[in-house]
Parts: C-alpha cells; structure tokens; sequence
C-alpha cells in the first residue's frame, strides 16, 4: 500500500476537518496517481471531501456500524479491510488523514508526500517520515509553483 499526502513544512495536513492547501496541480497529480486504484481513506477524510472520488473505489473506516453512503466501501475492522486489500487486484493508496496512515503505516511501502514550502496553521500532522529511519527518499520532483507557493513531490520507500 501506498500512501499520498499533502504536508506543509511542519508536516501539517489539516485544520478544523479541512485540508491545507487546494493546489490544482497537486490535486491533478493526485488523480494521475490513484485513478483506478483502492483509496482508502478515515471517515473524517471522507466527509471532508464531500463526496467519493470518481473513478476509484473508495474505502471508508468508521467505528460506526451503521454509517452507509452510497458509492462507498464502508469498513468498521481493520483486518477486514486488510483481507479487502489483499484480494483485490488493484493499487491501494491511503489517501488520509491521519488516524487511519498510523493505523496502516506498518502495511505501507512506500509514500509520496506533496511538500509545500510554507507553514499553516494546523490541528492534524502526518507522521514525519524525513525523521523516520525506517523510510528514505528515492526520487523527487523539481519544483513547481502555484498560488505563490513552491511544491516537490517527495517519493520514501520502506528500507526496513
Ligand atoms: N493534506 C492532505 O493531503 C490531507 C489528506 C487527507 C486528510 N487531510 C485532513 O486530515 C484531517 C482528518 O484527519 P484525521 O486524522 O483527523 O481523521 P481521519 O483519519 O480522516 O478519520 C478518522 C476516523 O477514522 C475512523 N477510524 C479511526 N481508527 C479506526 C479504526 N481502528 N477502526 C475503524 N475506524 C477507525 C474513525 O471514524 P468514526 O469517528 O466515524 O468512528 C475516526 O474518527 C482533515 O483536516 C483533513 O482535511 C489532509
């Protein structure tokens, strides 16, 4: 499984159930990546998009049993998730935010962090892979910029 994410210089990706940053040339990297593909995502995450991302399949954890939306994969228990994954031919990207990466990230290999060289005001922070031994960086973008501000995509991959 993969994880893909938008982090400020503190590692920060949300505040007040929203997301940082609204790059449209990240947003458009994001759905080049994962289109296709499993996105697994906490039931905040996907409230606070609104909607299921199209032509995904999207994969919702909640501790509510009763919690139903159309076009969604509802999953209440992590190992009935993981065996989901498992079975299922296609990509599985965990898509946020960050109470469900902790919870998946011994399942993860590999990460590609949107890195926006700027620092906002945030509640939620990713796990900071730069400070994580486990983790290196293997490939990096060059910078582009949108809205006044420089981005990189940072690609980590597991090394133990
Ligand atoms: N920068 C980015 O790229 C990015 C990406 C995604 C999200 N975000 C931001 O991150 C913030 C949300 O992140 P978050 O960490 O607060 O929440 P989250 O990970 O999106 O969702 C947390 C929810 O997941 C469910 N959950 C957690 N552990 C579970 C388990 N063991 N079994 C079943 N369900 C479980 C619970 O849902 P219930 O409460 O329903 O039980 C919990 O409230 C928002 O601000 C969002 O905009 C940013």
């Amino acid at each position: 499984m993969k994880i893909i994410l938008a982090v400020d210089n503190n590692w920060g990706i949300g505040l007040d159930g929203d997301m940082l940053f609204h790059l449209k040339k990240d947003l458009l990297h994001f759905k080049e990546e994962t289109l296709g593909s499993l996105c697994i995502m906490g039931r905040k995450t996907y409230e606070s998009i609104g909607w299921p991302l199209p032509k995904r399949e999207n994969l919702v954890l909640t501790r509510d049993k009763s919690y139903k939306e159309d076009r969604i994969v509802v999953f209440n228990d992590l190992y009935d998730l993981l065996t989901y994954v498992d079975n299922s031919p296609k990509e599985a990207y965990v898509i946020g935010g960050n109470e469900i990466i902790e919870l998946l990230l011994p399942y993860c290999d590999e990460a590609i962090i949107t890195k926006i060289d700027s620092i906002r005001e945030a509640d939620t922070y990713l796990h900071n892979f730069d400070e994580d031994p486990s983790w290196e960086v293997y490939k990096e973008s060059e910078p582009l910029y949108e809205d006044n501000l420089k981005f990189t995509y940072v690609y980590y991959r597991r090394i133990k």
